[in-house]
């Protein structure tokens, strides 16, 4: 990952309202892969050579929201890019979901 990609701001931080949103899209295109929970646990997980990252882990969540999303507009194979797949509001959103996913 790229030095830039750590300071890059988020323009939606501190917003919740995107939440339902973001859930949904997280759901949709994440799940299968991440699970549910964010655990790296979802159904497609046991195929993967690469395990799903755990977005409840503390190396998940010290991220900066800048480099989270640039894992999720670039990708890394077996994770597919979502440069043009969601907007970037929703990537951007599911950067927020992701911090809802911290172990408590
Ligand atoms: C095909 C399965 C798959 C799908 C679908 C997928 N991911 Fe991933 N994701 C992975 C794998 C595997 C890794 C670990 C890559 C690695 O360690 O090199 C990963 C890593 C990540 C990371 C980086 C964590 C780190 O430690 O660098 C983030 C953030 C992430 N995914 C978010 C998402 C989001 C958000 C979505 C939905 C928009 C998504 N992923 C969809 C498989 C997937």
């Amino acid at each position: 990952m790229p030095a830039s990609a750590t300071g890059i701001e988020n323009p939606l931080a501190g917003n919740t309202s995107v939440l339902g949103n973001a859930k949904v899209l997280y759901v949709g295109n994440c799940s299968p892969c991440h699970g549910k929970r964010g655990k790296g646990d979802g159904p497609a997980a046991a195929a993967l050579k690469i395990k799903p990252a755990d977005h409840t882990s503390a190396k998940v969540q010290s991220m900066s929201d800048g480099s989270l999303y640039w894992m999720i507009a670039t990708g890394h194979t077996p994770m597919p890019s979502y440069k043009t797949a969601l907007t970037t509001k929703q990537k951007w959103e599911l950067v927020n979901y992701i911090r809802t996913m911290a172990n408590k």
